[in-house]
């Protein structure tokens, strides 16, 4: 068996874990398909936990919550039981500070609808073993491709490596009035507006038309894009992509295939 797959998910709103769409039916596959190649465990980066200063931490609490989510019923995540891989864990402490990283666990951290909404539209039927690694909050898109690249050797012994967060996410321009008032989030009056257009191309031409570390130097360019400050008024939901691109963009990745599985647009403006 070869080189496990890498994800990269926009999670979008807090919606996407209650209504039904082409993109949870997505993460529903993907999780079937990691369950019959018997994953040993899940290593995710979200795009809601940022560590201060030069730090990153990974996630050693043994019992974690969930930071309760609005607009979703609680019977669609609160019985679902998280499953902390303290082990696993421990060891990517390990690879990451001797690649030189300020690195340590953190054994309070409550998890974030970010990653718990992945999991449980993934793997509904019980949470795989899972790493929980933080991002950084400098937003150095090299740095959090380092991550993936230090950690991407763990998709040899059939690991799954995730990074969540969103590929055109900007919670200043979206039109929030139809989830406001009607709890639909899947409204559009418009379609989506052309600057979200734009960097939705943009971001799925590098997806799928460069492989290898060529993946890597075009993901890290989409930050100076034109469109890319119209489509990320901030940058956390971009950084799990640069690590996904670490995790998948070594020479030996080159000429992997790579697809964009799936596309739902929420608020008009978020994919
Ligand atoms: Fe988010």
């Amino acid at each position: 068996m070869g080189l496990t797959p890498v994800h990269f998910f926009s999670h979008g709103s807090t919606m996407m874990l209650g209504e039904e769409s082409e993109s949870a039916d997505y993460w529903k596959k993907c999780g079937d398909e990691a369950l019959e190649r018997n994953i040993k465990g899940v290593v995710i980066m979200g795009a809601h936990w940022d560590c201060m200063g030069d730090k990153i931490e990974l996630s050693t609490n043994p019992n974690p919550n969930k930071s309760p989510v609005a607009y979703v019923h609680p019977d669609k995540y609160q019985n679902y039981k998280l499953n902390p891989d303290l082990e696993t864990t421990n060891r990517c402490i390990q690879m990451l500070a001797q690649e030189g990283f300020n690195v340590s666990g953190n054994d309070t951290f409550d998890w974030i609808h970010d990653v718990y909404l992945i999991l449980i539209r993934m793997f509904p039927g019980g949470c795989p073993p899972t790493t929980l690694v933080s991002a950084n909050a400098r937003y150095d898109p090299h740095f959090h491709m380092k991550i993936g690249s230090t950690l991407r050797q763990l998709r040899r012994e059939n690991y799954l490596i995730i990074g969540t967060g969103g590929a055109v996410h900007n919670l200043y321009r979206n039109r929030w009035a139809p989830m406001m008032r009607f709890r639909d989030n899947f409204a559009m009056e418009t379609p989506p507006e052309d600057w979200a257009m734009e960097f939705r191309q943009a971001v799925e031409d590098v997806i799928t038309k460069t492989s290898g570390v060529q993946l890597r130097r075009a993901m890290t360019r989409l930050m100076k894009h034109p469109r890319y400050r119209d489509a990320h008024a901030t940058d956390d939901h971009f950084m799990a992509a640069m690590f996904v691109a670490g995790a998948a963009g070594d020479e030996e990745d080159e000429n992997t295939p790579a697809i964009l599985g799936a596309e739902s647009w929420e608020l008009t403006n978020m994919f």
